[in-house]
């Protein structure tokens, strides 16, 4: 990684970095993007393992943490550090975006976009379909509404079957967050 951009990447990104570099996914998806930093992180990975291609999903709403305006900030950022090969930028609800993924399609789902409880068990759940391996959750630590959400996750939920029937699936989901 050229020195330079060390500068723009802190800690949490590096390791994002190193999980990219460790897990080498050929198709990623990224919810949440902001001004691009942890794409940039999964980017540049992408690049020094000599593949991939991300998919970044934002709606660009100003909540969480995002800037409104939409994806030039960060396709400017990315294509300044000459990585734009690896990913493009999407703009959409992350939600409508995973509805339209198939079953198993990417090898590593990323979840940093809403941060409530519903927004995040629910992006998470369908990130859970939709990744072959591993599915990394952001301030699942940190924040309450995307901790307690993957500690319900994590236990197990259940399905409304009808008829009075309730079935607990157990989730088949290695976490990394
Ligand atoms: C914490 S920021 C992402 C930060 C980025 N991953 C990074 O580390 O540089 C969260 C982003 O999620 C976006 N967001 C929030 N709710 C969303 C939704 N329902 N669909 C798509 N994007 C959403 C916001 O616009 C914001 O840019």
């Amino acid at each position: 990684m050229p020195g330079n951009l060390r500068k723009l990447l802190n800690e949490e990104k590096f390791l994002l970095y190193a999980l990219v570099r460790m897990y080498k996914p050929k198709r990623m998806i990224e919810l949440g993007v902001s001004e691009g930093k942890s794409s940039l992180a999964i980017a540049l990975a992408m690049e020094d393992n000599g593949f991939g291609l991300l998919t970044s999903v934002d709606n660009w709403s100003r909540r969480h943490g995002g800037k409104a305006g939409g994806p030039q900030k960060a396709q400017a950022l990315l294509d300044s550090c000459g990585v734009g090969k690896h990913i493009s930028l999407v703009a959409s609800d992350s939600q409508e975006f995973l509805k339209a993924q198939k079953e198993d399609s990417q090898d590593i789902v990323y979840v940093d976009a809403g941060h409530d409880y519903d927004e995040a068990m629910q992006d998470t759940l369908e990130a859970i379909r939709v990744a072959k391996e591993f599915v990394i959750v952001h301030d699942s630590k940190n924040l309450k509404g995307v901790r307690d959400a993957c500690l319900d996750i994590e236990k197990g939920f259940f399905i409304d079957a009808g008829r009075g029937y309730w079935l607990y699936r157990i989730p088949d989901v290695r976490w990394i967050g």
